[in-house]
């Protein structure tokens, strides 16, 4: 299915999230009902240069699906030739490729890279254009954007259209500024400013943390679609209940029983894609949040060093908590 063609109904997606977004969340994501799951971004100069990291941050796990690919980068030529390379070694599989221009990390910034892009619409969307001749015309091809780089200085709504005339199939915004981080509340009126600045789908990010927001999004704004990011930490369940929000069902509660199973089958599938164990470090604190015991058992956790720890910490949790 065409990406664009997924946006037509109340459409949730797993955000790109650096550093979290790995196979084995993504796949935890999608069996809770997200509809569509990010990697984590891309260099594209780790792509020229061959590098077998950037690879692995790539490639779907046998068992996804499909995946949405996020690169970043400055140079339009480094962009079409790792958007052709994504296109030919992930086939399939891949759902679409969007381009980064929403980073806000300094040393993303000072390469021109990530938002930084937002102050160079001419650069943008050349990069836009040499991602669509990379992929051809089979794969769409999307831009993440905030609401600017520096606060009261929105750029978002023009820089929109920037790129809508560049090719881009739709654009999904974080309204944020890139000098807030993640600091402040996200901007809605600012998603709605881009909604009604072009005529692709937009895709609304910032602040969805919990089923009953991304619900109420979906249902009062005018967005096709939106994605969750730290709404997810340790919350699976959001995707599943918003969608059961959305249909006029309640959501379900999710005892410490069925966190502690979810969170065994997610440390699991990070053994199963080969990815560092140190990752399940801060999943066990997610999934533990709100629980009793949480503190202690967040500590036990941190000290956890191999997949047998994990399991006897879980197992040791789940007779507590029966
Ligand atoms: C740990 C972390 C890593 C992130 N990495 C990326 C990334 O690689 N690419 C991207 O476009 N956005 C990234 N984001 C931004 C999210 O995709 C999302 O737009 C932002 O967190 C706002 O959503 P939220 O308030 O629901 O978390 C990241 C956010 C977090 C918290």
């Amino acid at each position: 299915m065409r990406f664009t063609e997924r946006l037509s109904s109340k459409t949730i997606f797993l955000a790109p999230m650096a550093g979290v977004t790995d196979a084995a969340y993504r796949m935890v994501a999608r069996s809770h009902g997200a509809d569509l799951a990010y990697t984590e971004m891309v260099s594209v100069a780790g792509i020229h240069y061959r590098s077998e990291k950037t690879w692995e941050l790539v490639m779907p796990h046998a068992d996804e699906p499909d995946i949405a690919v996020q690169l970043f980068g400055s140079s339009p030529d480094q962009f079409e030739e790792a958007a052709a390379q994504v296109a030919e070694r992930v086939g399939e599989k891949l759902a679409c490729i969007d381009i980064n221009m929403a980073c806000p990390v300094p040393k993303v910034i000072r390469k021109g890279e990530g938002s930084a892009l937002m102050d160079d619409p001419v650069r943008a969307a050349q990069i836009v254009r040499a991602v669509r001749r990379g992929v051809g015309d089979t794969v769409d091809v999307t831009v993440k954007i905030r609401r600017g780089h520096t606060a009261k200085h929105e750029l978002a709504p023009a820089f929109a259209q920037v790129i809508e005339d560049a090719g881009a199939a739709a654009i999904a915004v974080h309204g944020r500024f890139a000098s807030q981080l993640y600091r402040g509340a996200a901007d809605w009126s600012c998603v709605e400013r881009v909604a009604d600045a072009v005529d692709i789908p937009v895709i609304g990010s910032g602040d969805l943390l919990d089923a009953a927001t991304v619900a109420r999004v979906l249902t009062e704004g005018r967005v096709p679609a939106v994605m969750v990011a730290r709404g997810s930490y340790g919350n699976p369940w959001i995707f599943e209940d918003a969608k059961a929000l959305l249909g006029g069902r309640a959501a379900t509660e999710h005892d410490a029983g069925e966190r502690l199973d979810v969170l065994e089958e997610h440390i699991e599938l990070l053994v199963a894609t080969g990815a560092h164990l140190a990752r399940a470090r801060s999943l066990f604190g997610w999934y533990m949040r709100g629980l009793p015991h949480a503190a202690e058992l967040r500590a036990r956790g941190m000290a956890c060093t191999t997949l047998e720890d994990y399991l006897s910490l879980i197992a040791n949790a789940r007779q507590r908590f029966s």
